[in-house]
């Protein structure tokens, strides 16, 4: 459900035409609808509202855009960080430090240490030696870190490979048969107070299964830490939850997943954490471009759009489906490649696609991208950082300005040794 639709023939996001915006901010623009993303939030926490301890924290790598962060803060949101920068962003929206989550394989001493001064809720740590170097930098400071230890329970998510990390010999958590002595070794630490464990098998999961057998086996894990006599009192359980990019694929529901979390942790008596990421923010937002023209093809014409993969990385990355829409369509159709301006053949977006007929100077829009879109963009090409608005109802605000190219030429500089 989302408020991307049609009045009289033009595409809105909620009650603001879309052609309006991208008249006045140009194109390629991101835009988010305030009343989708507050709509996600709240069905989410609802569903969750079943189970008896829960602590929902933003994947903020999906989406972190201040205002995106301060509405979910509003509605009660933590923020699962992965860098200093996402948690000075999760702060900075006002997200409060005890609902933080740290996570990330790679963390630095220097991000830990300003991480344990910023009072964050929780480490996830992923290695004995991140837990070894956070205790020390903790007990450094007099100060205790809260931390939870993210295991590898084996299993196959389902999904594509590189957004897959719960199998054995990904680079992500401790293996499974390791983590009880970890935990037992990290928690006689002092400076550490180790209290749970945390878990995250994969991205844009279409299936409960594989996360129910994780979630049992990170239950026996729990009984056989607790029955060495250690607490457990916080049980991570990571996002993944996945979201429809074409119009028949069907996603197990926020309701769902909360009854199957419900049954598997019935007796675990933890408060439970979650980190969702898409199933928030990904239908939340569309990129907004602009037909360049329209190139004959030997068999298929090429719809030359202003949005490349340094806008959109997720179809040249992943061979991801994003819907391509016209913003005001004619009714007819017509089967075309979508592709971008880069000079490199993985700028596309589609091959052979049955899409709106468009010609050069249309507008149309990729869905559905909303999580893992403007947060992936980069300037390749020499291009500007795509820019993006918030739409709420008829109100509409540019929440990150496009950064230019020659923004980030003046960052750049000639050594003297090669001046003229
Ligand atoms: N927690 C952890 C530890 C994660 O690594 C991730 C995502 C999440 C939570 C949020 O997962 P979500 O609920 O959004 O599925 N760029 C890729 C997705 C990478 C996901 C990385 N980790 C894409 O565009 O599909």
């Amino acid at each position: 459900m989302d408020h991307f639709h049609y009045v009289d023939g033009v595409l809105h996001a909620e009650d603001t035409a879309i052609s309006a915006i991208a008249r006045a901010v140009g194109t390629p623009v991101y835009i988010y609808s305030a009343a989708t993303l507050t709509r996600h939030a709240r069905v989410f926490r609802e569903a969750l509202s079943i189970l008896p301890s829960t602590h929902i924290a933003f994947a903020v790598k999906s989406n972190p855009n201040l205002a995106v962060l301060k509405l979910l803060a509003r509605e009660g949101y933590g923020a699962d960080v992965v860098s200093a920068g996402e948690m000075d962003r999760a702060l900075a929206a006002g997200i409060p430090a005890e609902g933080v989550v740290f996570s990330g394989v790679g963390k630095t001493a220097d991000e830990l240490t300003r991480a344990v001064k910023a009072g964050i809720g929780q480490f996830n740590i992923e290695s004995e030696e991140e837990g070894v170097e956070l205790a020390a930098i903790a007990a450094s400071l007099g100060l205790v870190a809260h931390a939870a230890l993210r295991v590898n329970p084996d299993v196959d998510a389902g999904t594509h490979a590189k957004i897959s990390t719960g199998m054995a010999e990904n680079k992500f958590g401790v293996a499974y048969d390791r983590a009880a002595g970890i935990y037992a070794r990290l928690s006689a630490l002092p400076g550490i107070q180790m209290r749970g464990l945390a878990v995250h098998i994969g991205s844009q999961l279409s299936k409960l299964d594989p996360l129910e057998a994780a979630f049992a086996k990170m239950g026996e894990l729990m009984r056989s830490i607790r029955a060495q006599g250690l607490s457990i009192t916080h049980m991570d359980l990571g996002g993944g939850i996945g979201v429809p990019y074409k119009a028949d694929e069907v996603f197990p529901s926020p309701a769902e997943y909360a009854a199957m979390v419900a049954r598997v942790t019935a007796d675990w008596g933890v408060t439970l954490m979650f980190e969702p990421g898409r199933v928030i923010a990904g239908n939340s937002g569309v990129l907004v471009t602009e037909v360049v023209r329209v190139k004959e093809g030997v068999t298929t014409p090429f719809v030359i759009v202003d949005a490349a993969m340094n806008d959109l990385a997720r179809p040249a990355l992943y061979g991801s489906w994003h819907d391509f829409l016209a913003v005001e369509p004619n009714g007819e159709k017509f089967t075309a490649n979508i592709v971008g301006p880069i000079c490199e053949s993985s700028d596309t977006f589609a091959m052979g696609r049955e899409i709106d007929v468009v010609k050069a100077g249309d507008l149309a829009v990729f869905r559905t991208a909303g999580a893992y879109g403007a947060t992936m963009a980069n300037t390749y090409n020499s291009r500007a950082l795509v820019p993006e608005v918030m739409v709420n109802g008829d109100q509409w605000a540019v929440v990150a300005n496009r950064i230019d190219p020659a923004a980030i030429l003046a960052a750049e500089q000639v050594p003297d040794w090669l001046a003229d």
